[in-house]
């Protein structure tokens, strides 16, 4: 390619090759090229209405540069970064304007403002795959509200309740997230452009003019925060691993109940690998996978943390290895949350497993409620005799004459007959005897079911339409 341009002073000598490859960030720049190309243009009209450069060059250059979002170009790999390429592909195509690109202009704004441009698409992105997600667990949870499947604390079994009110559970994690990603836009807001490489620059170029062209709504306060910092990373990928981590203990439970062991889930076909010496098989790879990426998230977040600690305040070029590592998270996380909305929808329940595994003692607790207030017995006291009939149940001695023994035995009055506390335990009734707001009761469910959908399709609205504002922000630029 000849020598690049900003080699042309200082350096005598062309960079050894395995140093350019080893420094270039070619490979994944790929990632922002197009947010690159629309930082040039913007900085192109800059220049334009500081009369730097002719109205007829600029629209030249604006078409050329627009051509390049069409194109499959590839970087080569040992050009340094996505910034010296576009900028010698100008230099080609309409030299009067690409021989000034670099004015006022350094790749450490023009970087940061390629970068922010990306978080913003990606999260927009991501934020919607992820309300189909949530739409589908709460559209899903309101049809199983009534299908009984246990509950388990310390993996033990704890409480009948419905396969609808494990999968609102997950649905609430996942939505809690929202506001996560919301504020992960807002840190990507500030346009760096006019800080050049540090200190800001004698070019008076119109920031705002910079910040409106390319839909950030406001500018940065600080040239040099706002070349180097890289701390928005590190809020974007705490929310990714957020994420992440609620999506491996949903395919943990996946994974889990799909089990012959539990055998309370029947996973899809398209979900399931088989062995290749034991035909039997129906391995869940899709869930187990899935359960890997919160360690690949977290990872990329250890990673960029070690990168960015002990980095003095100007741009160094480590900041360069941070976001692959960012766009590989935003990659797990697409291709998880897009397999996950099939799951949801298509796993089937084993119901008379479930059922089974939520039959006495698992509503134990019922009975002691049930001493408590209906006949005044302490709570203690009814625990300890609730206690004594899930061992009857559990040895298979439960019968009049063991229950009327264990209620002498503690000096209880009441005698509860054997049909009666079956019946206080049966998962069913014992779901819908459910009190409280936010219980498992299915009446509770279906409608925090639809509140939830509500809310869902307003903030579902508010995304796409803050998705398409930029969206047309960015294809206006081309004009
Ligand atoms: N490729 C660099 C990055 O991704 C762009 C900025 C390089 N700046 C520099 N002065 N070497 O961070």
């Amino acid at each position: 390619m000849g020598k690049p341009p900003h080699r042309r002073g200082m350096l005598e000598r062309d960079m050894d090759h395995d140093a350019a490859l080893y420094t270039s960030s070619s490979s994944f720049d790929r990632y922002i090229f197009d947010s690159a190309v629309y930082v040039n243009i913007a900085h192109v009209k800059a220049l334009e209405r500081l009369g730097v450069i002719s109205n007829e060059s600029a629209k030249r250059a604006v078409s050329s540069l627009s051509s390049l979002l069409k194109s499959d170009l590839s970087i080569p790999e040992e050009v340094e970064d996505v910034h010296i390429y576009i900028e010698s592909i100008l230099s080609k195509q309409v030299p009067e304007v690409g021989e000034m690109l670099a004015l006022g202009k350094s790749r450490n704004d023009a970087v940061v403002a390629s970068i922010k441009i990306k978080i913003k698409q990606r999260v927009y992105g991501l934020s919607l795959t992820l309300l189909d997600v949530v739409e589908a667990m709460v559209n899903r949870s309101i049809t199983e509200s009534n299908t009984i499947f246990p509950i388990y604390t310390h993996l033990q079994r704890a409480a009948p309740a419905t396969f609808g009110f494990i999968l609102q559970a997950y649905a609430v994690r996942l939505y809690k997230t929202v506001p996560q990603l919301e504020a992960v836009i807002e840190a990507c807001e500030e346009c760096p452009l006019g800080s050049a490489a540090c200190a800001g620059t004698s070019v008076p170029l119109d920031r705002e003019y910079l910040a409106r062209l390319l839909g950030f709504s406001r500018i940065s306060r600080n040239a040099l925060e706002a070349t180097a910092s890289r701390d928005f990373l590190l809020q974007c990928l705490a929310a990714l691993l957020t994420i992440a981590v609620i999506l491996s203990s949903f395919a943990e439970e996946l994974v889990l109940y799909s089990s012959e062991e539990f055998g309370f889930l029947r996973m899809p076909d398209e979900y399931l690998a088989t062995s290749s010496i034991m035909p039997q098989k129906r391995n869940p790879v899709v869930a187990e996978i899935m359960r890997t990426k919160a360690a690949e998230v977290l990872g990329s977040l250890v990673a960029v943390t070690g990168m960015l600690v002990r980095q003095p305040s100007g741009y160094n070029i480590d900041l360069q290895q941070t976001t692959p590592k960012l766009w590989k998270a935003f990659d797990e996380l697409d291709s998880s949350l897009k397999l996950l909305e099939r799951v949801v929808k298509t796993v089937e329940v084993e119901l008379s497993r479930a059922l089974h595994s939520s039959m006495p003692p698992t509503a134990a607790i019922e009975i002691a409620n049930h001493l408590t207030l209906n006949y005044g017995v302490s709570f203690r006291k009814a625990h300890e005799i609730a206690g004594g009939i899930s061992r009857l149940v559990i040895s298979r001695q439960l019968n009049s004459q063991s229950l009327k023994k264990l209620f002498d035995e503690k000096s209880v009055k009441i005698y509860l007959g054997v049909e009666e506390v079956l019946s206080i335990m049966d998962p069913l009734k014992t779901v819908e005897r459910y009190a409280v707001e936010g219980s498992a009761n299915p009446q509770y469910v279906r409608r925090f079911g639809m509140e939830l959908l509500e809310e869902l399709r307003k903030v579902k609205m508010r995304f796409l339409e803050g998705s398409e504002r930029f969206s047309k922000t960015l294809q206006e630029l081309l004009d």
